[in-house]
C-alpha cells in the first residue's frame, strides 16, 4: 500500500468512525473495506493501475460518512471531496482526474457510462460488495 493510499485511508477511517459514533453505522467495516478488497483484485486481474483503483474505491462513498451533499448525489460530492484531499496531498493532476472519474461513475443506478477499466473495477467491486454485506445497498 503506497503512502497516498495510507493517507487517504486514514482520513476516510476518521470520517467513518465519527459517523459510526453518531449514527451506529460503520461504512468502513460494513461496506467500503469490501469494495477496496474487491476492486484491488479486479485491478490486478485486468492489469490496470492498482493505486488509482484502490483510491477510487476508498473514496467512492466518502460523501456519505462525511455528511456532505444529498445521498442521491454522493458520487458527485464524493468526486469533489476526492479532489480536495488529493490536491492537499499533492497527487499528480492526471492521476487525480482518473480517481475522481472512478468516484463519479461508480453508481450502477445512475446509468453513467464507464470510460475506463479502472472505473469499471470500482463500479463492479461496489456491486460485488453488496453481496459480501447485504444490508449496505445504496
Ligand atoms: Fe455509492
Ligand atoms: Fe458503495
Amino acid at each position: 500500500m503506497s503512502g497516498i493510499v495510507e493517507s487517504i485511508k486514514e482520513e476516510l477511517l476518521k470520517r467513518c468512525d465519527a459517523y459510526n459514533e453518531k449514527y451506529g453505522y460503520d461504512f468502513w467495516n460494513d461496506h467500503i473495506k469490501y469494495v477496496v478488497k474487491n476492486s484491488v483484485e479486479l485491478a490486478k486481474k485486468y492489469d490496470v493501475d492498482v493505486e488509482i483503483v484502490e483510491l477510487g474505491a476508498l473514496l467512492h462513498d466518502i460523501a456519505m460518512p462525511s455528511e456532505i451533499g444529498p445521498r442521491e448525489e454522493h458520487n458527485v460530492y464524493g468526486a469533489k471531496i476526492a479532489d480536495e484531499l488529493l490536491t492537499e496531498l499533492n497527487y499528480p493532476e492526471d492521476k487525480k482526474e482518473r480517481v475522481k472519474e472512478c468516484v463519479l461513475r461508480h453508481r450502477g443506478s445512475k446509468k453513467l457510462p464507464r470510460n475506463t477499466i479502472e472505473e469499471q473495477c470500482v463500479a463492479d467491486a461496489d456491486v460485488i460488495a453488496h453481496f459480501d454485506c447485504i444490508p449496505s445497498l445504496f
